[in-house]
């Protein structure tokens, strides 16, 4: 018999048997409520499971108190579901917006917030909650986890699917939770970054930055600097051939993106980490000469030329592309690691360049160094500073903080992703020291900058650099199991912050990203299942 053939004959078994909402059998030890990643606000268990059938259906509201778009997008949403359910369990699941029971997805009024959700789950159905599309979405993601981790698998596995009764009542603790893939050291292809997209919701991370230009490479394509990417794109490190996004394909990652609720934020570094646009056009060398293209890892050695009218030309002519290509809120300006820039030139540069990206109707956000320039109103500076940041550095930092700049915290030795984890890992660097899987999630983003007010804290990122990574899998392996601790610090209420129970949860998740043909990291730290 064929391993198809004999799960097809399982679920055959099964379905003669469950019919309608017929209570799980015993033997079907639903994962607890409270096993997921990034923990829920709060869990309240009990009452009967429900178990998924073959005659069970996706419940979208025909009205509610949704709009007609918002119904739109809740029918995109059980087809997402759906997308994930259909081939593991076999499963028709047809989508319809009457009847009872089965898993229905509902837009109402509630304490939700824009991101927040309710499931309740009892042996009549599962019913998702929000109030607006996005929390759904979310929902969709911890429903994901109360299942069997099969049911990630893309042919039929045998279930039973059940999940516990009770309640989830969730929202975020932070707005911005974001994950960052450097495309400029290696280039990743709109596939691969899809890829990522899919990985980075299923921990309800919502901001994707992509670190599109640097010394190695710019990689989106620019119609006023038409060399920028072919040229300037064309190589990175190591010497590999780079590649650059189209406007269609950046537009594309936008879509993707946001269909998941996640929004891209594309970063230009300037001034430093700009020897592909140096090396593209060279008049924006203060002595008029191009270098070379860059296919080391040295920082620090390139500038744009300060005092150059040229300059300020070619970032309006970037930022107001960019920012035409771009729905969401911000753009990132990059501002770290100026070596070769003198202070006041970055103090000139970064206060000029900044309202560039305001005029253009975006929102700035810089590397932490953007602190010592003057950050405009409603800038947020990103810290990726250590342990052994200067007190001056931090007190920089915090100050602008106290004067109404907000932070994304990226403390490079706690949630950068390239760190090793330990001395043995092949991939990453270790500038920032090595980074388990503890370390990483064993910090309060909230109490984390002496100095800086909690409120000033807009989220965390887990910025991924690629001077050692060419593959998707090598993202993978250096992102899981550290990627979902930083997303779990950006969701999660304080209150359930704990490394013993965490690693339990986290355990949990590698089955799933087995199935998911995710290679992640077994750190010993955590107690793996099998
Ligand atoms: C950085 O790691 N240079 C932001």
């Amino acid at each position: 018999m064929t391993r198809l053939l004999g799960s097809l004959l399982l679920m055959a078994a099964a379905g003669a048997t469950t019919l309608g909402a017929a209570p799980a059998p015993a033997h079907a030890a639903a994962t607890p409520l409270d096993r997921v990643v990034p923990a829920p606000a709060s869990v309240t268990p009990g009452g009967s499971p429900y178990r998924i059938t073959r005659g069970t259906r996706v419940r979208v509201d025909a009205s509610g108190s949704g709009s007609a778009s918002g119904s739109g997008e809740v029918r995109r949403i059980a087809e997402y579901l759906t997308g994930v359910l259909r081939p593991s369990t076999g499963y028709r699941l047809p989508i319809t917006d009457h009847g009872t029971g089965g898993i229905r997805l509902r837009l109402a009024e509630g304490p939700f917030g824009a991101e927040g959700y309710r499931l309740h789950s009892g042996s009549a159905g599962i019913t998702l909650t929000a109030s607006a599309p996005a929390g759904l979405f979310h929902g969709v993601q911890t429903l994901r986890q109360l299942l069997p981790a099969a049911v990630e698998k893309r042919t039929v596995q045998p279930g039973p699917w059940t999940v516990a009764g009770g309640t989830v009542e969730d929202r975020p603790r932070y707005g911005y939770r974001g994950a960052m893939l450097d495309v400029s050291r290696h280039f990743f292809g709109v596939a691969q970054v899809k890829r990522y997209i899919d990985q980075l919701a299923l921990y309800k991370i919502n901001e994707l930055h992509l670190h599109l230009s640097d010394d190695q490479g710019w990689r989106i394509a620019v119609d006023s600097w038409p060399r920028l990417a072919p040229y300037g794109g064309s190589t990175e490190v190591g010497g590999g051939p780079g590649g650059y996004y189209t406007k269609a394909d950046y537009r594309e990652i936008v879509r993707y993106a946001a269909a998941r609720y996640v929004e891209v934020v594309p970063e230009i570094d300037m001034p430093g980490h700009t020897n592909a646009a140096l090396a593209s056009y060279p008049e924006l060398n203060c002595d008029g000469t191009a270098p070379p293209l860059y296919t080391g890892t040295d920082v620090g050695f390139s500038s744009l030329c300060v005092p150059k009218q040229v300059t300020y030309d070619f970032v309006d002519d970037v930022i107001r592309e960019l920012a035409a290509l771009t729905p969401g809120r911000y753009l990132h300006i990059g501002g770290d690691e100026a070596h070769s820039t003198s202070h006041a030139d970055y103090v000139t540069f970064m206060n000029r360049v900044q309202p560039i990206v305001t005029k253009y109707g975006k929102t700035v956000i810089g590397w932490h160094q953007l602190t010592g320039a003057t950050p405009v109103p409603g800038a947020l500076a990103q810290y990726w500073g250590l342990d052994g940041t200067s007190a001056a550095e931090k007190a920089q930092v915090a100050k602008a903080a106290q004067h109404g700049t907000g932070l994304i915290l990226s403390p490079a030795d706690r949630v950068y992703l390239d760190m090793k984890y330990s001395k043995d890992t092949k991939l990453g660097l270790d500038w920032a020291g090595l980074v388990s899987v503890k370390r990483s999630y064993d910090w309060d983003p909230g109490s984390y900058l002496p100095g800086a007010p909690e409120s000033a804290v807009k989220g965390v990122e887990a910025p991924l650099w690629s001077e050692t990574l060419t593959t998707s899998a090598d993202i993978e392996y250096m992102a899981f199991p550290r990627l979902a601790g930083a997303a779990e610090l950006g969701w999660s209420p304080a209150a359930t912050h704990d490394w013993d129970t965490y690693k339990v949860r986290l355990a949990a998740q590698g089955p799933r990203w087995d199935a998911l043909g995710i290679g992640y990291f077994r750190s010993p730290e955590v107690p793996w299942q099998g």
